[in-house]
This record gives structure tokens, sequence and C-alpha cells, in this order.
């Protein structure tokens, strides 16, 4: 089936629990949403989901089920490439997989990351790469990870018309750096995770990530700001939950982070798949007269 078929046969989103026709998720709207619907849903106090995803196909899946926003995250290095962190995602790669993102799709917001090294010589660099994000793509707005140190980034960005999403507490494209472990457990860096969140807010971010900070830290963060917060191991109190696409329906091989949760097991179903056709091929019982030309 075409991703338009698909589309047309599911045109609504599923009714959700929030009860508004503008809610973000199960509302009835099924134009673009833009970062004002982003905005106003906030103001009505909603909770949202944002999903990764890399791919035309998993998109149009997701924009099915309702999904508001999807980030084509530089977690595509570890989750769709094959690399071992996010650090050497290209832009050429962000660019290809945001636009097949953005083809897939008709309803979500779609953000597309900014990555390693494309950001931080300076604005100017930035507002190179972003966009092209937005005119080659077609995304809808940008992430880039860094509180203060982004802060003139995100500004220029936002001034040219470029949503900007923030993204602070572990930056994975740092992790040389920084390490995988969670931020702002001591006083000092609670406070600079405090001071990071209002300084993208200040520089005029639609939204921000707080990835893998203590759930205290993280509510206090979300009633600082008056922007909605996206967490990821961040606890309950933020104001949207992302989680990484192949991780939520348990296509991740190995470990997965605890904060994760494994909606289904895509792993075993796709395995169980291909075992089932080799068995078949080797077997003589496909392709049956009905697979069959003549
Ligand atoms: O790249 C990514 O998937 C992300 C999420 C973890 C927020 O940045």
């Amino acid at each position: 089936m075409s991703l338009q078929a698909a589309h047309d046969q599911s045109a609504t989103p599923p009714a959700g629990p929030s009860g508004s026709s503008k809610a973000l998720y199960g509302g009835k709207s099924t134009r673009r949403i833009t970062v004002h619907d982003i905005a106003a849903a906030t103001e009505r106090g909603e909770k949202w989901p944002m999903l990764t995803a890399y791919d035309a196909m998993t998109a149009s899946v997701f924009d099915e089920a309702g999904i508001p926003v999807m980030l084509v995250g530089d977690s595509m290095g570890n989750c769709h490439l094959g690399y071992e962190t996010t650090v050497p995602v290209t832009m050429d790669q962000m660019a290809m997989l945001s636009a097949a993102v953005v083809r897939g799709t008709e309803r979500a917001l779609i953000v597309a990351d900014l990555p390693f090294g494309s950001y931080q010589e300076g604005p100017v660099q930035a507002l190179r790469n972003a966009t092209r994000l937005v005119k080659e793509a077609g995304v809808g707005a940008v992430k880039l990870e860094g509180g203060e140190r982004s802060h003139e980034q995100i500004r220029l960005l936002v001034e040219s018309g470029i949503p900007v999403m923030g993204h602070i507490g572990l930056t994975p494209q740092s992790v040389h750096a920084m390490g995988y472990r969670v931020q702002g457990r001591s006083e000092e860096s609670a406070q600079q995770l405090l001071r990071d969140a209002k300084s993208v807010q200040d520089a005029g971010a639609f939204a921000v990530v707080l990835e893998l900070v203590p759930a205290e830290l993280a509510a206090e963060v979300t009633r600082t700001l008056h922007i909605p917060t996206i967490g990821i191991g961040a606890g309950p109190a933020t104001t949207a939950q992302v989680l990484v696409y192949t991780d939520m329906v348990g296509l991740t091989g190995g470990k997965v982070p605890r904060f994760t949760k494994q909606y289904a097991n895509l792993r075993k179903v796709l395995g169980d798949a291909a075992k089932e056709f080799a068995d078949e091929v080797v077997g003589g019982t496909f392709p049956q007269p009905e697979h069959t030309f003549h």
C-alpha cells in the first residue's frame, strides 16, 4: 500500500484522553501541527508524546497513530546507521532522512536534530545548516544541544524564523566529555541545569528536551519555564515525554536504558518472520500457486 493510500485509510487520529478537539494527541485537526499548536496545548495543560523516526514508512505509522511531534534524532547514528554514538552523523544523512520522514507524514510536526559539528562553530554555521534542513528536508523545527553555550545559536535561528527545540541535561553529542550519566545530581550541576533551561527559553526556543535528569529537578524546571519540557529519563512531571522509537518497539538489540519502556517486541516479530520465510523457501512451500504468474 502506498503511503498516501495508508493515510487516506485513517485520516483522523484516534480519540485521546484530553477531550479537546484541538488536542495535540486525539484532536480532530488533520493539518500539519505547528509550534503555535504546541504553545496552545501547553496553555491548556496538555501532556503529549514525541517519538523519534528515521524513515518514511515508520513515520507514516506513527502519524496514523496520532503522534503529534516526531524527532528525526541524531540517535539515527546508533539506532539506524549502525554507529556506536551520535557523533559521526552528518548533515547529508540528517537532511536525507528528515526529508523521508516529512514525506511519510501529514500531521506531525517534524523536528530535525542539528548533528555534532553543524552548529558548535557559532550562530552563522547553525543558521546555514538549520536553513538547509528547513528548505531541503521541509522540517518545521530543528533541535540542538546545549543551554547557555548554545544561547546565541538558538537566538539567531529563532530571529531568522526557524523554530528551535533545546536539549539539556545529558547531551549525547558530548559523550566523550560527559559520558552517559544522570545530570544535575549535585547542587552545582542542578543550578547549572536551571540556568541552561532559562537560557534556552530566553533565546526563544519553543520547547526543551530534558535528558537523564532527576525527577525532582525536572519538575522544578517544568514549573519554572513557560515553554514545554520534554522528558527522557526525567520522571513524570515534564510536559511531554519522548522515547527513541527503536527502544520503544523492542527493535534495539542488547541492553536498553532503564528509563525506556518496551511496548512491543519487533525484534522477535521480524526474526520469527524471517525464519518462517527461510524455512518455507528451504522446504519448497513458498511460493504457492497464489504467488505465481503464468
Ligand atoms: O537524538 C535523539 O533521539 C534525541 C532524543 C533522545 C531526545 O535527542
